[in-house]
């Protein structure tokens, strides 16, 4: 197996890499940018392309040198960015995923797994919102409220249209709110529970009002990691699009008092009850995982003390 790895030294590629370094791989990340803060431990151990999956043909010849047989198609532009030039976060979104895709056929690559997101759920109420919180599963309707969540479905859309048409195996991944190191650089105020993690850490006060019994469902990059790696290698599942998430709902106070154990002195002060903590958008739910535990092999590995104690060993590692 070798794997090409878009978007390879952002948050989640970084630990994706890691994970199959680990097992033995020498995956190749391609990354418009070189950015070696999230992988300095494993540089040596992977190959390091920069270029953009808006070309075809650079993606076509790294496909041919290094004989890949694997794409994980991570690559994409937040939401504030894509937002802000949307232009670009179609352009590097869809045309980039017609890009992976076109090559997948012509190289007969035969695994594609996508990185979707809830967002390409929209709003959710009623009784999958907090405090009911029941499960959402892959049927659930797909409206999305922002041009990122749009993107990804057209993005899953097209898939399918590779996928039913010549074959590829293309695997949709649709991930709940994601936590892990890197994150709160990259990805600000959509970080909250980065940001808690790292403030406490730090020591810097911080005062938020409302939101610590807020409930939603939030992975650990490294059941993210572990998710795009099984999607890779299961034996071609009946299913092709998966919510990756805990399957559980979560506090903001329950990482802070994760955080606590390892940073007594923290100065921040979290108030009670729900909050949207920032976001416009209700979208704070748990994800029904059973299809990706059947189907993939999937079981979550972090609770939340679990994710937070990596999370704060990763930093230290990194010397970050
Ligand atoms: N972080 C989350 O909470 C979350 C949730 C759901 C889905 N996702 C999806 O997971 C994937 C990875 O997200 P992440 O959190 O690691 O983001 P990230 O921003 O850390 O990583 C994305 C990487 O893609 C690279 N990139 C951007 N444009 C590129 C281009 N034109 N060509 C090549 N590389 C390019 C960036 O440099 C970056 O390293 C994305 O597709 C994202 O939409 C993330």
């Amino acid at each position: 197996m070798k794997v090409l790895i878009t978007g390879g030294m952002g948050v989640n590629g970084a630990v994706t890499a890691r994970l199959m370094v680990q097992d033995g791989l020498r995956p190749v990340l391609f990354d418009n940018r070189m950015d070696l803060t999230l992988m300095g431990d494993i540089k040596e151990k992977v190959d390091l392309v920069v270029g953009d999956v808006c070309d075809q043909a650079a993606l076509e010849k790294i496909v041919d040198e290094y004989k890949i047989t694997h794409i994980a198609h991570l690559a994409a532009l937040m939401p504030e960015p894509a937002e802000a030039d949307p232009r670009l976060g179609i352009k590097v979104g869809v045309d980039g995923t017609v890009n992976v895709l076109e090559v997948a056929r012509a190289k007969n690559i035969k695994r594609v797994v996508f990185t979707s997101s809830k967002a390409a759920y929209g709003e959710i109420g009623g009784e999958y919102a907090p405090p009911t919180c029941k499960p959402v599963r892959e049927d659930f309707p797909k409206r999305p409220a922002d041009l990122y969540g749009s993107i990804k479905v057209c993005c899953e859309e097209v898939g399918r249209y590779y996928r039913e048409t010549y074959g590829i195996e293309f695997i949709a991944l649709r991930f709940v709110s994601i936590y892990g190191p890197g994150k709160e650089a990259r990805h600000g105020p959509l970080s909250f529970y980065g940001q808690l993690i790292e403030k406490a850490r730090e020591g810097a006060q911080w005062i938020i009002p409302q939101g610590g019994d807020q409930l939603n469902d939030a992975v650990y990059v490294g059941d993210v990691a572990r998710s795009v790696y099984l999607a890779l290698k299961a034996p071609a599942p009946g299913e092709w699009t998966f919510n990756i998430g805990t399957g559980k709902a979560w506090t903001p106070r329950e990482f802070l008092t994760a955080a606590a154990k390892l940073f007594p002195h923290h100065k921040i002060e979290l108030g009670p009850g729900p909050s949207k903590l920032g976001r416009s958008k209700q979208s704070y739910c748990v994800f029904d995982i059973s299809a990706a535990k059947k189907h993939l092999g999937y079981e979550p590995a972090y609770d939340v003390e679990r994710g937070v104690r990596d999370y704060v060993a990763t930093l230290d590692r990194l010397g970050r």
